[in-house]
């Protein structure tokens, strides 16, 4: 690949991360630059937009200059601008959207517009650079030396690589979100599943302050899980029953609360507590998540289950998603560095969403809430 291949720049600032990315049309990442706010709202136990927002504006333009500059790459070699537009904290989208929109038309550029759900669904087609360096085989893919016939595959410098098939199933797990969905072209979904009120990372990251064990709670609860006894403290499965198709997390949060209450009260809550509190929790989370998905891949007859978001990098996760895969079904993640919020995956779908007519890229205005269903 030479330095003359088209990239899309992708800007993504819905949450918490200001990121800046370039892909090519292959889905190559050559550049995937995330500058975290997590100290600052650290100390808060939870982000607070209005600081978010202060720190995008601050961030983006010198991020661009600094990560195109250094990898060499020119406005004459941009292909668009995408951004994410929807959904997220809306002065912090806002952000993101007049920075593209300044660019865009600075630069005489398309502006392409990109769900951000749409775009993590989209992370696992993406080849991830990481030290400057290709890393061609997604995880499952080592798997698949040998691809059988029809299967869905991509040509890169001489390599076949598999690639999953449409239509896929796909589990949004993230701080915000926790969703299924039936995914039949590149951002073209239908809702399956959702939950009926907190998200999966929102449950982890409101255990994990309870514990007092720091923010965000994901990695750390993860962590601490890997070394605890998830059976000391069982917690009911909630919505088990096949019928519910629906996820829900708070009275599973409110139960550890309970519990961290009254080990509490007893002195209890010491460091193998907090370590078999957090297996149990996070044991809980992984049956529910992964019943819901294998039985949903199964009922719409899917072979390719896809897991991304923030929680996907979860190991705990990942290795029950995979042995509870039946039959020939494939289950997929990211790359790590592609599961959390980023700009790459930003990038990696506008190659696949028209750019917005030149007459309405002024007027594109940011979405707190956007259906994934929507165009
Ligand atoms: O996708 P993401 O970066 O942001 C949203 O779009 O919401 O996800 C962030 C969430 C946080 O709640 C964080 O606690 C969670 O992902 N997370 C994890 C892990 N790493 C990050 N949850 C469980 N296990 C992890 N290893
Ligand atoms: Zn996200």
């Amino acid at each position: 690949m030479t330095n003359t291949d088209p990239y899309i720049l992708g800007l993504e600032s819905s949450c918490d991360e200001t990121a800046v990315a370039l892909v090519d049309a292959a889905g190559q990442v050559r550049v995937n630059a995330v500058i975290s706010q997590v100290e600052l709202h650290a100390r808060f136990g939870g982000v607070v937009p209005e600081e978010a927002s202060r720190k995008h504006l601050e961030a983006f333009l010198p991020m661009i200059r600094e990560f195109m500059g250094e990898a060499g790459v020119g406005w004459d070699q941009i292909r668009a601008i995408a951004v994410t537009y929807a959904p997220g904290l809306i002065g912090c989208l806002l952000i993101g959207v007049e920075t593209a929109k300044a660019l865009a038309w600075r630069h005489d550029k398309p502006l392409i517009a990109v769900h951000h759900l749409k775009a993590h669904l989209h992370a696992p087609f993406l080849i991830p650079e990481i030290e400057g360096k290709t890393h061609l085989l997604l995880e499952k893919e080592q798997e698949f030396a040998v691809l059988p016939p029809n299967q869905n595959h991509q040509e890169l410098n001489g390599t076949r690589r598999a690639i999953p098939n449409y239509p896929h199933v796909g589990l949004i797990v993230s701080g915000g979100h926790s969703s299924l969905a039936l995914v039949t072209a590149p951002g073209v979904c239908r809702t399956i599943a959702t939950t009926r009120d907190d998200a999966v990372g929102e449950a982890y990251d409101k255990v994990a302050r309870l514990l007092e064990i720091g923010f965000p709670g994901g990695p750390v609860v993860d962590r601490r899980a890997a070394k605890g006894n998830p059976k000391r403290f069982p917690f009911t499965v909630p919505m088990r029953r096949k019928d519910a198709a629906d996820f829900s997390f708070s009275g599973l949060k409110s139960a550890v609360a309970r519990k961290v209450e009254e080990l509490k009260s007893e002195g209890k809550l010491d460091d193998a507590a907090i370590d078999d509190l957090c297996a149990a929790f996070q044991a809980t989370v992984i049956e529910s998540l992964v019943g819901k998905s294998v039985e949903a891949a199964e009922r719409n007859g899917v072979r390719d289950l896809l897991v991304v978001g923030g929680v996907a990098s979860n190991r705990g996760l990942r290795s029950a998603m995979k042995s509870a895969a039946k039959g020939d079904m494939r289950i997929w993640f990211p790359h790590f560095s592609l599961c959390t919020d980023n700009a790459a995956m930003i990038a990696g779908l506008a190659w696949h969403v028209p750019p917005l007519a030149r007459e309405d890229a002024l007027e594109l205005n940011p979405r707190a809430v956007l259906a994934l269903e929507s165009k």
